[in-house]
């Protein structure tokens, strides 16, 4: 329940963001999702559907279903799209409510359920989280249900780790969770960053073990600042490609998980990256990557052949 009225905050602010600077960002995001949605032979996947703002549903075969933990997406989409999908509304790390009840346990004292935001509580509550295992299991359990043969990841995967951090804010209930200074130096956010790698993997893992064409959208990074920010040619690490006058500040929303490294033996077909200017002082570097199925069209292993 607490991810749920997290995510339609969250996006209500996204919705409501001042659009005018998106168009770019919007045209590329919704043809490469709209050619995977046009190429679904049967029924496909939307995670992180959201309002499906970008999402082109109008190319989605029929019985596409959305995910997305977010109550209102479901309404949102039929409003937008005149679409009335089958709908998922789970957690796709599967892990979310088991960082809030961690989370919880290391705020309150038992005795009183008081808050203690105490360099304690955090530091205690930065131990713990790494005996989480957040393994998407609601979503592996959904793919060997239904075995969709096209799944499209639309621009979900960043939000992990701000969800995370929001999670654990939540249970401190307005007392500041954080170190003072800098985020390298503070345990619990080291902690939940390394959750998020786990989270990250965990879900990148679950998509290629269902054998789906895979037509994956996500932040591969964030820049800080106003400095004007450019691409050069593709490059790898995904910094090498950042073309500014200034030195930037960059963050990487994955927290180190190599989404090209994720899907070892399959042929990733496609891999574009474009820069987003979000709001003003924040420029999301996006990247789409679309990963062939695993065996060749009309293979009786491949899922929807
Ligand atoms: C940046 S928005 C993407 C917008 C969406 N693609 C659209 O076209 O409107 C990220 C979406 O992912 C959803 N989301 C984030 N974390 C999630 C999670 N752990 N489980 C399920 N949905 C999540 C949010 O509710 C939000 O709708």
């Amino acid at each position: 329940m607490a991810l749920a009225s997290t995510l339609a905050r969250e996006q209500r602010a996204f919705l409501g963001r001042d659009r005018r600077r998106w168009g770019p960002h919007l045209e590329r995001i919704r043809a490469f999702l709209g050619e995977g949605l046009a190429q679904a032979r049967g029924p496909a996947l939307v995670l992180g559907a959201g309002s499906g703002l970008e999402v082109p549903w109008a190319l989605a075969p029929p019985g596409t279903a959305g995910w997305d933990a977010d109550p209102l997406s479901r309404l949102r989409t039929l409003l937008r799209h005149r679409r009335w999908a089958p709908w998922e509304f789970g957690d796709l790390t599967g892990g979310m409510a088991a960082l809030g009840s961690l989370a919880l346990r290391s705020a309150r004292q038992p005795w009183s359920g008081r808050v203690r935001a105490t360099r304690t509580a955090t530091r205690r509550l930065a131990s713990l989280i790494g005996s989480l295992e957040p393994d998407a299991a609601p979503l592996a359990r959904w793919l060997d249900a239904h075995g969709p043969a096209t799944i499209l990841a639309a621009n979900v995967m960043g939000q992990f780790g701000v969800l995370a951090h929001r999670t654990v804010e939540q249970a401190f209930r307005g007392c500041d969770p954080w170190a003072p200074g800098e985020d390298d130096d503070d345990p619990l956010d080291a902690a939940l960053r390394d959750w998020t790698a786990r989270a990250v993997g965990a879900f990148l893992g679950t998509l290629g073990a269902s054998g789906a064409d895979l037509w994956l959208v996500h932040d591969r990074g964030v820049l800080f600042g106003d400095a004007r920010v450019a691409l050069g040619p593709l490059a790898e690490p995904w910094t090498a490609q950042l073309l500014a006058t200034v030195p930037l500040e960059a963050d990487d929303p994955l927290c180190g998980v190599d989404v090209l490294k994720a899907f070892p033996g399959r042929e990733l077909e496609r891999h574009q990256r474009w820069v987003w200017p979000v709001a003003q002082g924040q420029t999301h570097v996006m990247e789409a990557l679309r990963v062939r199925g695993a065996g060749a069209a009309g293979d009786p292993g491949r899922p929807g052949a």
